[in-house]
């Protein structure tokens, strides 16, 4: 794909994310996250934050988005890129648990798109974003190189 295209792509992904950043749900933080994730067939699986008062149970945009995706029926490994969209000063990152279950459901290569309100964006992998991570492939010994 050319640049041109693939920024056009970035660019409607990060306005999806910050759509669905506005449906937030965060009493405590106050903090709205939105992710747009694009699966291989086109369609787009929106996310949020959601919040609780226990703290714990909190689920991230990001995790919202995949997790969404996966019970609408999409499998692991099927989604292309994955926008997420904050108000922070720099392009917003994903939590440490998000990377995690990113590496579990997404290609190493897949692009991770990181926006803020103000237009700053960064654009990373799945891999750079968890360098030594714990992979399903590190459950079989015998698939390990
Ligand atoms: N949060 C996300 O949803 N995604 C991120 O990438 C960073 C953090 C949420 C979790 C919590 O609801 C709030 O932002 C503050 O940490």
């Amino acid at each position: 794909m050319e640049n041109n295209n693939l920024s056009e792509l970035y660019t409607t992904l990060l306005q999806a994310a910050k759509e669905a950043m506005g449906r937030a749900y965060v009493p405590y933080s106050n903090f709205q996250v939105g992710a747009a994730l694009l699966d291989k067939d086109g369609h787009i699986h929106y996310g949020c934050n959601v919040e609780n008062a226990a703290y714990g149970p909190t689920n991230c945009a990001e995790r919202t988005a995949l997790f969404r995706a996966i019970a609408d029926g999409k499998g692991a490994r099927s989604f292309q890129a994955i926008a997420v969209m904050g108000d922070t000063d720099g392009p917003i990152t994903p939590c440490g648990v998000c990377r995690q279950v990113l590496v579990e459901l997404c290609e190493p290569d897949m692009p991770v798109i990181m926006g803020n309100l103000k237009g700053n964006f960064a654009i990373s992998t799945v891999a750079e974003l968890l360098p030594g991570a714990f992979t399903p492939s590190s459950l079989h010994k015998e698939e390990q190189v």
